[in-house]
C-alpha cells in the first residue's frame, strides 16, 4: 500500500473543502522553499521523449494534465508542476469575483472514488487572478484558463463575460477551456446550443489568438455532443475537453441533491464519449479526455481512441500526489510494449 493511501483515511475525515485547503497550504509551503520543489520535480520526472508531443504550437512532456477546478485561483502553479503535471488548467475564472454556492457543496463518496461538487465557480475573479498568473507567465509548462460567466450575469450578456476573460488573459495564457458545460451556476448549460457556440468561438477567435477548446457536458445526447463539436471546430477552436461532471445521480447510492458527479462512475460516460468524439477529431482537431482516469490503463485506452491529452481530478484526490508519476511510468511501458516510438503514434491507433 503506498504511502499515501494508509494516510488518505486521515485526510478523508476531514470535510472536502478543509482537505483542500490543507492542501494548498501544504503547496504556498513548497513554493515557498526552492530546494522542495526542485526535490519534487526530480522525483516526479519521467523523462522519456516517448511521452512527448508538440499540439497545436504547445509542447507537453506527458500526456497528463491537471483538469479545471483543482487551482482555481491560480496559487498552486509551481507546486503542482512540480508534481509532474504537463499542462494546468487554471480557474474557472469569472470576470467578477464571486464565493460560489453556500457550504457544504462538495462530498466524497468514497467506495464509488467519486467526488460531488457544486461549488458554483468560486474564485477571486480575473483581476486578481490574472496579477498572480503574470508573475509566472511564461511558464515551463502550458498552462491554460478555464472561463466561465458569473453566476448574476444574464444569459444575453454571458458572450460579453467571455470575451473579457479572454481579453485579460490573451497575453497569460496559453490556452482557453470554455466553461459552459458547468452544472452548477444556473442556466449554464442551456448555452452549449448551436448558436451560441458558433457566435462565442467566432468572437473570442477575434480577441484570442491562441488556442481555444470546448468543454463539453457528458449528460447531452450524443448526437448533440456531436453537433456542438462540429460547430465549435467549424468556427475557430482547437478542440474539445470531454467531459465535465455528470448530474446522472443514479450512478451513486447516496447522491446529494446538487452537483456533478466525477471520479470512477464517469469513466464509462466520458469513455464512450472520447470513442465517439475520437473517430470525428481525428487528423483535424485536438481531443482532450477527462473523467474517471485513474490510472495508466484509463489514460492510454483514452488515449488508443483519439485522445492526444488527458486530465484528472478526482485521481488526484483518491490515489495521492505522486499519481502522474505512476500514471506516466506505466504508461511509458504500455506504448512501448505496442512498439510506439511516440505517444502521437498511439493516438487515435484504435479507431
Ligand atoms: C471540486 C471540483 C471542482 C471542479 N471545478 C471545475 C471548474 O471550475 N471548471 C471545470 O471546467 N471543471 C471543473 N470540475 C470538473 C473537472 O475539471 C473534471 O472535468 C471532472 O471532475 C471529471 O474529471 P475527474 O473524473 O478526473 O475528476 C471540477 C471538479 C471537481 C471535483
Amino acid at each position: 500500500m503506498s504511502y499515501y493511501k494508509s494516510i488518505r483515511p486521515y485526510i478523508f475525515k476531514l470535510d472536502c473543502e478543509k482537505a483542500h485547503t490543507l492542501a494548498n497550504i501544504m503547496c504556498q509551503i513548497a513554493d515557498f522553499f526552492p530546494p522542495i520543489l526542485s526535490y519534487l520535480s526530480k522525483k516526479t520526472e519521467v523523462e522519456n521523449k516517448t511521452l512527448t508531443q508538440n499540439i497545436d504550437g504547445m509542447q507537453f512532456h506527458n500526456p497528463i494534465g491537471l483538469a479545471a477546478g483543482f487551482d482555481k485561483n491560480a496559487t498552486m502553479i509551481r507546486p503542482l508542476c512540480a508534481l509532474g503535471f504537463s499542462h494546468l488548467e487554471l480557474g474557472a475564472v469569472t470576470p467578477q469575483p464571486q464565493s460560489g454556492n453556500p457550504k457544504p457543496r462538495v462530498w466524497r463518496h468514497i467506495q464509488e472514488e467519486s467526488i460531488q461538487n457544486a461549488m458554483g465557480f468560486n474564485n477571486e475573479g480575473s483581476l486578481t487572478i490574472s496579477k498572480r498568473v503574470q508573475k509566472l507567465y511564461p511558464f515551463a509548462i502550458p498552462l491554460g484558463i478555464n472561463i466561465g460567466k458569473n453566476k448574476t450575469t444574464p444569459e444575453a450578456d454571458a458572450l460579453n463575460d467571455y470575451l473579457k476573460l479572454a481579453k485579460d488573459f490573451a497575453n497569460l495564457s496559453n490556452y482557453l477551456s470554455i466553461n459552459i458545460s458547468s452544472p452548477n451556476t444556473p442556466n449554464l448549460r442551456a448555452l452549449q446550443n448551436k448558436s451560441f457556440v458558433k457566435e462565442l468561438i467566432v468572437e473570442l477567435c477575434k480577441v484570442y489568438q491562441k488556442p481555444i477548446y470546448l468543454k463539453l457536458a457528458p449528460d447531452l445526447p450524443m448526437q448533440d455532443i456531436l453537433e456542438l463539436t462540429d460547430e465549435a471546430i467549424n468556427n475557430g477552436a482547437k478542440g474539445i475537453i470531454a467531459t465535465n461532471t455528470t448530474l446522472d445521480y443514479s450512478l451513486v447510492p447516496n447522491p446529494k441533491e446538487i452537483g456533478g458527479l466525477s471520479g470512477a462512475v464517469l469513466k464509462q460516460k466520458s469513455l464512450e464519449i472520447t470513442k465517439e468524439l475520437g473517430k470525428i477529431l481525428k487528423n483535424k482537431a485536438t481531443l482532450i479526455s477527462v473523467g474517471g482516469i485513474f490510472n495508466a490503463k484509463d489514460a492510454y485506452e483514452r488515449i488508443l481512441y483519439g485522445a492526444s491529452l488527458v486530465q484528472i481530478y478526482t485521481a488526484f484526490i483518491y490515489e495521492g500526489p505522486f499519481v502522474v508519476q505512476t500514471i506516466n511510468q506505466e504508461l511509458l511501458s504500455l506504448l512501448q510494449q505496442d512498439g510506439f516510438d511516440n505517444i502521437a503514434l498511439a493516438v487515435g491507433a484504435k479507431l
